[in-house]
């Protein structure tokens, strides 16, 4: 710190310094560095909290953990069978993208179980709450509703009401008077999630605090709100679209990275609960260039239809577009097939697309791909009844991927009966194991002369 005793701190991501800069040189943001008022920086309240006991592990193994379901399965899923009394759950988005939405779907639910629910809109009216819970059918009859920005009142409405759900909606929309920097600021997020985290250990409430993510993809004030809450879930999706994820982060009461998919429709967020209908259509099989593959989403395998459409280029810079997956790992798919397998694409617009508007991180989704592209060039429609996952390695080969057996069940369990995935020292019966990209154009072509039923 300087000797004026003054502390500058970036709005962005929290990064400290000494003296004013116009950049800040952790995460490159201009205009972000803010003076913070250091002999008001966040305390701890003075909460004492019961010294606890130590117990053995056949202790706490014989005490379960107490959990609010929310009725929605999904999310239940998600939360890891519920909400944890005393614990902070952040909800995490870009506007626009459902956090209300589901902050009052859940309110519903709690309050449907007779749980008193206080719900701070404080960057919206009421009125407009109100609308909306019109809109979504919401009856809310043990729901309390205020548009506090000030912290101290929404707590003092808090203590009167002493509600077993608690509701921010936003974090950046909250601050705390004693502070002079302003809502959204990382020492005001700090402080104030700090209070409220207090105050849920106290009363052994549940906490949602819901936050915007800024066009980068972080929190503003991020990692020290992360740090701080029992559990961080985002939103993810396109706006515009009808789904959305919603991601597990962190979860200290259950897994992480697991998903929960929703449908955005006029009533509000719609569990999807079996999302591979949701994905795949019928009939595939008539038309080359589309095929069904499989990819993990957590740790459930999802189906997923891919789509390419191969046709010759009138421009000098042929068209690529695709959506769905990562643009590089689609280039890369192509020069592989190019190299190795001498399909000529460098003269071909290509378009490629998952359907649904989901994207997808996982490598498995490269022979689904391939196999797209290859039966769209060579015009050979594939089977209906076939699905694939496998990653593709730089010199062609088909690698392994996890949940080799998982995805199969899921696959045959949904009526696909032929499966293409990497060669495995014991293969399924179902699954024709493949170890080269040259194999599976084989196989491609072969049912052209009726070799097999491809
Ligand atoms: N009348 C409507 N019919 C269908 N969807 C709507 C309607 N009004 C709002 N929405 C959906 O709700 C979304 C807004 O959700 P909201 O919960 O307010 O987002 P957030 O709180 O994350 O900013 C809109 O983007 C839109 O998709
Ligand atoms: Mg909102």
């Amino acid at each position: 710190m300087s000797k004026t005793g003054k502390l500058y701190r970036c709005t962005e991501c929290g990064y400290t310094t000494s003296h004013w800069l116009g950049r800040c040189p952790n995460c490159s943001s201009w205009n972000t560095i803010e003076e913070v008022v250091v002999e008001k920086e966040p305390k701890r309240s003075q909460i004492k909290v019961a010294s606890s006991k130590p117990l053995t592990l056949t202790e706490i193994r014989a005490t379960s953990i107490e959990r609010i379901t929310t009725d929605y399965g999904e999310t239940d899923r998600l939360l890891g069978g519920g909400v944890v009394p005393g614990s902070v759950l952040l909800i995490g988005g870009e506007p626009g993208i459902g956090k209300s939405t589901l902050m009052i779907q859940l309110s519903e639910s709690f309050s449907k179980k007779g749980l008193k629910v206080l719900y701070n809109c404080a960057e919206e009216s009421v009125y407009q709450v109100g609308l909306r819970a019109s809109r979504l059918n919401i009856e809310g009859k043990n729901l309390m509703i205020i548009s506090e920005s000030s912290l101290d009142s929404a707590i003092s409405l808090y203590e009167e009401m002493k509600p077993d759900i608690f509701i921010i909606d936003s974090i950046q929309a909250v601050r705390d008077e004693s502070l002079e920097a302003q809502p959204g600021t990382v020492s005001q997020i700090k402080l104030c999630t700090s209070r409220i985290i207090d105050i849920a250990k106290r009363d052994n409430s549940v906490v949602f605090i819901t936050g915007h993510v800024t066009k980068e993809g972080m929190l503003a004030g991020p990692k020290t709100l992360e740090h701080m809450v029992d559990g961080v879930f985002y939103f993810e999706g396109e706006r515009d679209g009808m789904i959305r994820l919603l991601r597990s982060v962190k979860n200290r009461y259950g897994d992480t990275n697991e998903v929960a998919f929703m449908e955005m429709t006029s009533e509000g967020l719609k569990e999807i609960n079996n999302p591979s209908l949701f994905f795949i259509r019928e009939g595939l099989g008539t038309t080359p260039g589309a095929t069904i593959g499989v990819v993990m989403e957590g740790t459930r395998p999802i189906l997923v239809e891919v789509q390419a459409l191969v046709t010759r280029s009138v421009y000098t810079m042929p068209k690529r577009v695709v959506q769905g997956i990562d643009f590089n790992r689609f280039s890369f798919i192509i020069a592989v097939l190019e190299k190795l397998i001498q399909l000529t694409l460098f003269n071909k617009d290509i378009f490629l697309n998952i359907p649904g508007g989901f994207n997808i991180k996982d490598p498995a989704i490269d022979l689904p791909v391939a196999l797209a592209i290859i039966s769209s060039t060579i015009e050979i429609p594939l089977s209906s009844e076939i699905f694939s996952f496998g990653e593709i390695g730089l010199t062609g080969e088909i690698r392994q991927v996890m949940w080799y057996e998982k995805r199969i069940e899921t696959a045959l369990r949904l009526g696909y009966s032929e499966g293409i995935a990497p060669l495995q020292r014991v293969t399924h019966s179902k699954v024709k194991g493949v170890r080269t990209l040259r194999e599976v154009y084989e196989l491609i072509k072969n049912a052209r002369s009726g070799v097999r039923s491809i």
